[in-house]
């Protein structure tokens, strides 16, 4: 791939069009033209394939496809696609990967891919001596739940082990939970671990002579998680009139605000969330899942809390590290029907699921630590000005240098609207 490190080839890329964007895919990252099409849109998801994929289908409804440049993760450069209506959001990524690269960019990895799936047991006559026939029986258990999914057994996922939680005090009375934990390998798993709970709950019934209420998995993934940290030199820090102390300190001020109060939290991790979101949406991947195991996560500790953290480094460099649950995956589901997850997936150069995981975190990272960096200096509303301001003037007819030096004045005036663009637009072309 070409790498596209520098301020001037990534506004290269920005200010190409859509052809040549395109032109750019195929021949320095060497995607194929039909993956290309497909990604451009022209090539996508036929409504034919939507109508087999929900029920009641009308029409497809389109977003956004934008790549975000300069990532490199655990080492490798990587292109990563992102499916967004949010403005601003692809271009910071972009730019804080970037601040990332003088020191490796991001490290990352990942745990087991371990789903967990739930069993409720309830009508129990007493709920210590069931949990320990449930773990009596461990071992027939997890045999039985291990033939649930012959090809994830033969890629090596299966069962891993059997929990036991007890609630002694419900609105219904005591009840227990069985844990199942089920490696999935390279898939989301939802579909391997609610078949695991199922078949298991008239052994578990068997079991106890208590009756299985709830069998399904929980989207508190909290066995699969991703991490990922990063280094920003202190030598990179600063811009404008803001010096590297001031732009580090700023930062880990404003990820201390979310460290300890949960309205701030709520903000930060939707920020982390920008980037998180695109990536699992162009992958096919369920981002309700992801949404639902992050926030989950934030709140393990009983209080609800940020997903990342910021400090500094003996040497004065800010690093900043996130953790949580990630269940995507690259087989099975929307990830193989929708033809622009399965290009995405190519054209991250993905081979498993845990690197995808890997680079979606990095990408979370990134966002929070643009946010950060914007909000702790100069405001979040600038950058998205000028951005906005680049599509007012190509709503309002601009054209080639038009749009730079429109946009720029519309910032200027701080007056972004359509019908002043048009104004100037025509004073121009006298
Ligand atoms: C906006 O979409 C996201 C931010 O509010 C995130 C944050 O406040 O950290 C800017």
């Amino acid at each position: 791939m070409e790498p596209m490190p520098g301020k001037e080839e990534k506004e290269k890329f920005y200010n190409l069009s859509l052809v040549e964007r395109h032109e750019w895919l195929q021949k320095s990252h060497h995607l194929d033209a039909n993956t290309v099409s497909i990604l451009s849109g022209e090539n996508g998801l036929k409504i034919e394939q939507a109508d087999h994929m929900i029920e009641n289908v009308i029409g497809i409804f389109g977003l956004p496809l934008g790549i975000a440049h300069n990532f490199i993760v655990n080492g490798k450069e990587v292109l990563v696609p992102m499916v967004i209506e949010e403005p601003s959001v692809v271009a910071s990524a972009s730019f804080m990967a970037k601040l990332a690269r003088p020191s490796g960019g991001f490290f990352a990895h990942t745990s087991a891919p371990e789903m967990i799936a739930q069993i409720q047991v309830i009508a129990l006559d007493e709920i210590h001596s069931a949990r320990l026939k449930i773990l009596e029986a461990k071992q027939d258990l997890m045999e039985i739940a291990g033939k649930v999914d012959p090809v994830l057994s033969k890629y090596g996922g299966g069962p891993r082990d059997i929990e036991v939680r007890l609630f002694k005090d419900s609105p219904i009375g005591p009840f227990l939970v069985v844990h199942l934990i089920f490696d999935v390998r390279d898939a989301m798993g939802a579909n391997a671990v609610n078949t695991a709970a199922e078949t298991l709950a008239p052994e578990i019934e068997n079991l106890t002579g208590g009756k299985v209420h709830l069998r399904i998995l929980s989207n508190l993934a909290d066995r699969r998680l991703a991490r990922a940290r990063v280094t920003i030199l202190k030598e990179n820090l600063a811009f404008g009139d803001f010096n590297a102390e001031e732009v580090r300190d700023g930062i880990i001020a404003a990820w201390a605000f979310s460290s300890v109060d949960p309205y701030r939290a709520a903000t930060h991790n939707k920020g982390i969330m920008n980037a998180i979101d695109p990536i699992v949406i162009a992958t096919g991947n369920d981002w309700r899942a992801v949404e639902a195991g992050a926030h989950a996560y934030a709140a393990r500790s009983g209080k609800y809390t940020s997903l990342t953290t910021w400090a500094k480094d003996k040497d004065g460099n800010l690093v900043g590290t996130i953790e949580m649950p990630m269940a995507v995956g690259i087989v099975g589901g929307a990830t193989r029907v929708h033809p622009a997850a399965k290009a995405s997936l190519i054209l991250m150069k993905i081979e498993t699921a845990s690197q995808l995981a890997e680079i979606i975190v990095s990408a979370g990272l990134a966002q929070n630590l643009a946010a950060l960096r914007a909000l702790s200096t100069e405001g979040i509303q600038r950058g998205h000005m000028s951005l906005h301001a680049r599509q007012v003037a190509i709503t309002a007819g601009a054209d080639g240098d038009e749009i730079a030096r429109l946009s720029a004045q519309l910032a200027q005036e701080k007056n972004v609207r359509v019908e002043r663009a048009q104004e100037i637009l025509a004073e121009w072309r006298k």
